[in-house]
């Protein structure tokens, strides 16, 4: 995650089968990427699409099965977002959550009105006909709903199969065309027996089998990265984050040495992180791997300069010209690699309301110039953080890597206010390594976001021993979130908190007082800058 600006070099295509798959069409809802990683959990490959993908197109990818996702719109608005017509014609089983329901009812002569409460939250459903989405539960079923409009008539065709207090119309079936629609939402942990449904649609009703699965997924990829690579080689940016790590070893066990890893270190890094990443990579996988040391690059451009933005480009430019010098030295490449992963890549659908598309922009993948010469190499592309995770983990790489905590590009100069210089730098490695080592040791490490120390652009006055002192502060971090999107301070324990501030202080130079940020994203940031 870096954010200079999305770089379009030509990606290589897949030389292999489509497999087994469920195509969800992104109305906008902000549980599209929910849905699809339910449907991967019941081991069937499942991809997003944006909602107005043409039915030819749909067909060409030959899903097993299609899900229209919730949205914020209205069907009948003036720039409703609506799905090609002809993909009723498809054949192909369809399940319309949500909106997603509502359009199908839309579309296929059914009528959805403006309702006169909305429906949010926990709902009893009452099943009272017979359905395939359906099978193995109890009549009775807690779900989660979040509508305004409703379904006021039943498409031609179709039965009602379930209602709630709020909605007559809850769920709807069209078994001879393989057609259904729920109002609430299966995707969701608040609908417990959710993923029943979930798996009742795609294996019961599309009959898919079992085959997405981590192991299947890594041997397709080394077959498919041996068959577009050829015998060609292939340079990748090794920054030691979890993304790059996987890349790398799944690449190096599908073309050993033609892959060529470079590791930049600018300096900025966490205490030992490079001797890791050499260590990981180099001595214990044998990988190729060129290590360009341009801390004293980074830092001479850093000298003196407070303002954040500025610390980012010019933090940003740098790596490009080091990166593109270095992987000269490393020698010709045909491909370049790079860890992008799914939602990095989906076309995230911007209707107003939906926060996915505000992710997006957020985390933009990138950071490499135009001009550089090289086909992309993405075996992540098509999957989310904890698939990539779970890959890593399979290849062996360590728990140290594999659960690595998101680090910023741009390191340690957003967690120094103020300008960079190598005193302050070893003042905040010291006190963040106390934070990493304390954190572990209480087990807590693995477990939350992230925790960092951030070194403050103030000094305050302190008394060791019968001195008194004019010392630097140490704001501690430590955020709870699902994807750095918003964040929640995490309650740490106060016996924990008291050991940080005594050995901070104790054993880390320049410090003489250690702060708490109690602060939430919104309204504040995680990092400082
Ligand atoms: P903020 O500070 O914006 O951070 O609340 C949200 C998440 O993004 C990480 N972050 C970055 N990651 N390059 C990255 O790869 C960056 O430039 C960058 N800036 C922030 C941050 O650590 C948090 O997890």
């Amino acid at each position: 995650m870096s954010r200079l600006p999305k770089p379009q070099p030509k990606r290589t295509q897949s030389r292999l089968a489509i497999p087994e798959n469920i195509v969800i069409l992104d109305f906008g809802s902000q549980y599209t990427q929910v849905i699809a990683r339910r449907i991967r959990e019941c081991q069937v490959f499942s991809q997003i699409l944006r909602f107005d993908t043409p039915a030819a197109k749909l067909r060409a990818l030959k899903p097993h099965g299609l899900i229209l996702s919730g949205g914020p719109a209205s069907v009948y608005g003036k720039a409703a977002p609506h799905c090609d017509p002809a993909i009723w014609k498809l054949g192909i089983p369809v399940l319309g959550i949500c909106y997603g329901m509502q359009l199908m009812a839309h579309q296929l002569g059914g009528r959805v009105e403006k309702g006169d409460k909305r429906e949010y939250g926990h709902a009893e459903l009452e099943i009272t006909g017979d359905s395939p989405l359906f099978a193995k539960l109890d009549s009775r079923q807690k779900v989660w709903m979040s509508h305004g409009d409703k379904m006021t008539k039943v498409p031609d065709g179709f039965r009602p199969v379930a209602h709630s207090q709020n909605s007559p119309y809850a769920a709807i079936a069209n078994s001879r065309r393989r057609l259904f629609g729920i109002q609430f939402h299966p995707e969701v942990h608040h609908t417990p027996n959710g993923k029943q449904i979930v798996s009742n649609f795609v294996h019961g009703v599309c009959d898919c089998g079992r085959n997405w699965t981590i192991k299947s997924f890594i041997d397709h990829a080394i077959e498919e990265i041996r068959g577009v690579v050829g015998t060609d080689r292939v340079i990748l940016g090794l920054s030691g984050g979890v993304d790059s790590s996987v890349a790398a070893a799944l690449i190096h066990k599908a073309i050993g040495d033609q892959l060529t890893c470079v590791f930049v270190n600018n300096g900025l890094l966490r205490k030992s992180e490079a001797e890791g990443v050499r260590e990981v990579f180099g001595k214990n996988r044998h990988m190729k791997l060129h290590y360009e040391d341009a801390t004293g690059v980074f830092l001479r451009k850093l000298r003196g300069v407070t303002n954040p933005e500025r610390k980012r480009k010019i933090i940003g430019r740098a790596f490009v010209e080091v990166f593109q010098k270095a992987t000269k030295k490393a020698g010709a490449a045909r491909f370049l690699a790079q860890g992008t992963t799914y939602p990095d890549v989906i076309e995230s659908v911007s209707i107003a309301g939906n926060p996915a598309a505000m992710i997006k922009s957020h985390h933009n993948v990138g950071g490499l110039p135009k001009n550089m010469k090289f086909e992309l190499l993405e075996p992540l592309r098509a999957l989310f953080k904890d698939e990539v995770r779970e890959v890593g983990a399979q290849l062996g790489l360590p728990r140290e890597i594999v659960w690595r905590q998101p680090f910023p590009g741009p390191g340690l100069a957003v967690r120094i206010l103020g300008a960079v210089s190598p005193e302050r730098l070893r003042i905040l490695r010291e006190a963040d390594w106390v934070v990493i080592d304390e954190m572990k040791k209480a087990d807590l490490y693995y477990k939350v976001w992230q925790t960092f120390a951030v070194l403050l652009p103030v000094k305050t006055v302190g008394v060791m021993g019968d001195e008194r002192t004019y010392d630097n502060v140490i704001a501690i971090r430590a955020v709870e979130s699902v994807d750095g999107m918003t964040a929640d301070w995490v309650r740490l324990p106060y016996d924990l908190l008291a050991r940080l501030s005594t050995r901070i202080i104790n054993e880390v130079k320049g410090v003489n007082r250690v702060c708490l940020d109690i602060s939430s994203k919104p309204p504040s940031t995680i990092e400082w800058e």
